[in-house]
């Protein structure tokens, strides 16, 4: 039987946004033990996509690849073993085999979670890396206890939009941070109780300096003084259990409502390239960037 082809992104060398190249004759790959072949509707981009396509990531793809792995779609089919899902389920993922910015993707079945019909693809495009990364920071590392007060740089983007959601749902204070009005106000009807500019002179300088998108400096003395803790988060070394806890207490926020990724812009597959450059140099998040196939 011939085999079926696909547009799909082919990385062929680490560089700049333009390496991400449309293919239109990839070949639809084949589902096998404990594996779903998945019709791509919605994948989302991720700032780490970016990082690993230059070339300067920790971790590096063997070339060609495709990037992505947070798809929203149809289970297209299902490979020997497979029980938690069928042909013809909505479903998204949180992690896949063969990337994401594709017609179609392969993943592993214990990465496939089904997507309830209250959220779209765009929407479950939105909840992988942006949700799991929201709750290993607040529940597995900062430990956070209702009353609490939490402050969320970035609070507009992918993962702080699902920080600020999260952050309601386990009663904390939530204080967050954009980059524009409209950004403070995503912020703020996603949970947040107040939002700051980090883009203003003042208070803003200096939570301005944290994240990882630039260097930080730190007095050990002021650490000591309010013995604070400064702790480091990779979504990358999630146990099985502890994504199974996540995935749990998410669903929960499925059903029940709280939780609903904000998508902002929306990109076709082969503006790829657009989509990486503008997740980086472009200012002013609005929710979470995807693209649609
Ligand atoms: N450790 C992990 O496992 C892990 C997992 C996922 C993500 N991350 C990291 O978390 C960060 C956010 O990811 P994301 O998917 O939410 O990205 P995103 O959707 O692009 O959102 C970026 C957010 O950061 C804000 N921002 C941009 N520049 C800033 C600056 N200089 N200071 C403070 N805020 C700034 C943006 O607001 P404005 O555009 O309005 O300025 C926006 O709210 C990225 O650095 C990403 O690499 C880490």
């Amino acid at each position: 039987m011939a085999a079926r082809m696909m547009r799909a992104i082919s990385v062929t060398e680490f560089g700049g946004p333009s390496v991400l190249r449309l293919c239109s004759d990839m070949i639809v790959p084949q589902p096998r033990h404990k594996q779903v072949l998945i019709r791509v509707h919605a994948c989302g981009v991720n700032p780490v996509e970016t990082y690993i396509r230059a070339g300067t990531y920790a971790r590096k793809p063997t070339l060609p690849y495709t990037p992505g792995t947070d798809v929203a779609g149809v289970v297209e089919t299902v490979g020997e073993g497979v029980t938690a899902v069928k042909a013809g389920d909505r479903v998204f993922t949180t992690g896949i085999e063969s990337g994401g910015y594709a017609e179609y993707t392969i993943a592993a079945e214990d990465c496939v979670y089904k997507l309830p019909d209250t959220l779209d693809f765009t929407q479950g495009a939105a909840i992988g890396i942006p949700y799991f990364t929201a709750y290993r920071a607040l529940v597995h590392k900062g430990h956070s206890k209702p009353g609490e007060t939490v402050l969320i740089h970035g609070a507009s983007g992918g993962v702080g939009v699902a920080a600020c959601q999260l952050s309601r749902a386990l009663g904390l204070r939530v204080f967050g941070t954009a980059g524009t009005p409209g950004g403070m106000n995503l912020a703020l009807n996603n949970g947040a109780h107040m939002a700051f500019n980090h883009r203003e002179d003042g208070y803003t300088d200096k939570i301005m300096a944290v994240g990882s998108r630039g260097q930080i400096e730190i007095n050990p003395r002021d650490v000591m003084a309010k013995e604070s803790s400064v702790i480091g988060v990779v979504l990358f070394f999630a146990t099985p259990e502890e994504k199974r806890e996540c995935a749990a207490f998410l669903y929960t926020g499925m059903e029940t409502g709280w939780l609903r990724p904000a998508v902002g812009s929306q990109y076709p597959l082969d503006k790829a390239a657009q989509a990486h450059h503008d997740i980086i140099e472009s200012p002013g998040a609005a929710g979470k960037i995807v693209l649609t196939m």
